[in-house]
């Protein structure tokens, strides 16, 4: 029992103390017509709280899910990762959990609440269809989804064939052009700034900083500006779609690195609703939902599904990103820390509304 992760309820601990006795656990043996009919059996309700920056993030998933499975209804909350796991962390501190199924990008989560006992170990029906390396073998959480940082911009607004490497960003026509993410304000933002300037030095950042970026709070609220057209704001990169203009154009660097993850899940021990919330993995990782992320322009977990249109390489094996290396980095605490402050005394502190609440 590690009394260090319940800091702030320090006198609560928690009920489950992690066993480890070696043994996998096999996928299920049932089908999946059978785990629709126990999650149904048991209420037919599952609370997901998904990592994003936009309420609307997941309708996707809840509309798809819910019209595969009649029925069923997906209660899902998007907010940050950040904020979704201190608050998980209380609900498990004060015994009180009611989230069935978190998926995040704080991957660093993971491993510390399988350790304290707070994960049930589950394998979906297809769980040996996705890539090894982004699982934990023993089943306690897995990778769901691959997100990644393209370049996005408007190619109505741009001139020529768009961005290949963050080094075209510092020429004149993104001047007064650029909207970006404080990196400080997010990890996966901030790994990706890490990257570059590794790769390019602190004057590719003082060059971009006299390029006069526009800086905003949370991923999404880039790519909602740059289609208004009548904003001043023509590109972004560390950022997200959704990729709907049809003037809106993306791809990831051809040589610099990009950011990549592979959101993870996991089901609680105290889920309230164990079936639906099995039956909510199987449903993530299944080939046709994947399959309609790869077609929304998405790497998939899966290793029978082919590559996004214009790709031929999993995120595993291109080059120029490293899907471990953020896990790695998102482990390391104490660097991410210093790393926040070093660009947030340039930067300053992130400043706008809770991008939840922006009405973007
Ligand atoms: C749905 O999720 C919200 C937020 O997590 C929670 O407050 C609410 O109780 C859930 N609804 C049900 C019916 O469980
Ligand atoms: C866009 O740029 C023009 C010219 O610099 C400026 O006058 C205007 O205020 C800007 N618009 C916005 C919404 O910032
Ligand atoms: C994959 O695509 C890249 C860039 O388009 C190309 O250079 C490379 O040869 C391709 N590799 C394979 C194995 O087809």
């Amino acid at each position: 029992m590690r009394s260090g992760c319940w800091f702030l309820l320090p006198s609560l601990t928690l009920a489950y103390p992690y066993f480890h006795d070696g043994s996998a656990i096999q996928p299920d043996t049932r089908s999946l017509s059978e785990i629709y009919h126990a999650a149904l059996k048991e209420g037919g309700l599952v609370t997901l709280w998904h990592g994003g920056d936009e309420k609307n993030q997941q309708d996707g998933l809840k509309l798809a899910f819910e019209k595969r499975f009649p029925g069923m209804t997906l209660n899902v909350t998007v907010d940050l990762s950040k904020y979704l796991d201190v608050d998980i962390d209380e609900q498990l501190a004060r015994k009180s959990l009611y989230v069935d199924v978190a998926m995040l990008q704080t991957l660093q989560d993971y491993p510390r609440w399988k350790e304290a006992g707070a994960l049930s170990p589950y394998k979906p029906i297809d769980f040996n269809t996705v890539f090894d390396q982004i699982v934990d073998l023993e089943g306690y959480y897995m990778g769901v989804r691959f997100f990644h940082w393209p370049m996005t911009w408007d190619s109505s607004r741009v001139k020529g064939s768009g961005p290949t490497g963050y080094n075209d960003f510092l020429g004149k026509d993104y001047k007064n052009k650029l909207v970006l993410t404080y990196p400080n304000d997010d990890d996966a933002v901030l790994h990706n700034f890490n990257k570059i300037v590794q790769e390019h030095g602190t004057s590719w950042l003082d060059r971009l900083l006299q390029q006069n970026p526009r800086w905003v709070r949370g991923t999404q609220t880039p790519t909602d500006i740059i289609v208004n057209t009548n904003s001043n704001q023509t590109a972004t990169f560390a950022a997200f779609g959704p990729f709907g203009s049809s003037s809106l154009k993306a791809r990831v660097p051809i040589k610099d690195h990009f950011t990549s993850w592979a959101q993870t899940g996991a089901i609680f021990t105290e889920a309230p609703h164990p079936q639906a919330a099995r039956l909510l993995m199987n449903f993530v990782i299944s080939r046709e939902w994947q399959q309609d992320l790869v077609e929304n322009g998405l790497w998939s977990v899966r290793k029978d599904l082919s590559q996004p249109s214009g790709y031929n390489q999993s995120l595993l094996d291109m080059q120029n990103t490293d899907p471990l290396g953020f896990r790695d980095f998102m482990m390391d605490r104490e660097m991410v820390e210093r790393l926040r402050f070093w660009y947030e005394e340039r930067l300053g502190v992130a400043k706008g509304l809770d991008p939840i609440f922006d009405n973007m």
